[in-house]
């Protein structure tokens, strides 16, 4: 499974699943990692693990389509079978993830269904919960809104801020982002009528 990571910014999530990937019996090969700007951290950090690595800029493209277009040229010309969205700022036209569809996960930084969107550390403590975490679904149209494929638990400690609730998060998403990739690679949860089939074995 040829799998293409794309990023926006420092790319921690991205660097724990290169890393995963050196294992020799894991189940994809990570062939691609792509960020929508030309500054981001982690492009270079990709580059240092020997990944092939290109910014596709979109700020000069006219549109969402256009811009989703070049994306989609750039996946096909690498071969890719899966997308790993680490990170990556950018919401798709519909037409985009229709043609990914079941092939496009992504990790969100909560326990979905709660907490879609941004600032979901700020979000997590202004509800007032006391568990948090981190959740690595499919993409669908909708945002944050697809089937669920893993979710790790944290706890929301007294006196936790953003920042600190974001840490103990972040350990988690490290984990969790290799394990359930490795679970869709090996063909263990493929979407299936809108919903994971965990039954599955391939
Ligand atoms: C992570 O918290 C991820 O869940 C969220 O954005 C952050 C990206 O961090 N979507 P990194 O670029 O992987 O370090």
């Amino acid at each position: 499974t040829r799998v293409a990571i794309l990023i926006s910014g420092r790319g921690s999530n991205m660097v724990s699943v290169i890393e995963a990937a050196k294992a020799p019996d894991y189940p994809a090969e990570i062939a691609l990692v792509l960020s929508n700007r030309p500054e981001a951290a982690g492009l270079k950090r990709a580059a240092e693990a020997g990944i092939p690595a290109k910014a596709i800029d979109h700020t000069p493209f006219a549109n969402r389509e256009s811009f989703d277009a070049a994306l989609d040229a750039a996946l096909r010309e690498a071969g890719i079978d899966l997308v790993c969205l680490a990170g990556f700022m950018r919401i798709f036209s519909a037409g985009f993830v229709e043609a990914w569809a079941g092939r496009m996960i992504n990790i969100h930084p909560s326990l979905l269904p709660l907490f879609r969107g941004t600032h979901t550390h700020k979000q997590a403590l202004a509800a007032g919960v006391r568990l948090h975490g981190c959740t690595v679904h499919y993409v669908v149209p909708e945002l944050d809104a697809g089937p669920i494929i893993a979710q790790a638990a944290v706890p929301v400690l007294p006196g936790d801020d953003p920042e600190s609730l974001a840490d103990r998060v972040i350990v988690q998403e490290h984990r969790l982002y290799p394990k359930a990739l490795a679970l869709v690679a090996a063909g263990h949860a493929p979407l299936k009528d809108g919903r994971v089939d965990f039954a599955a074995a391939c």
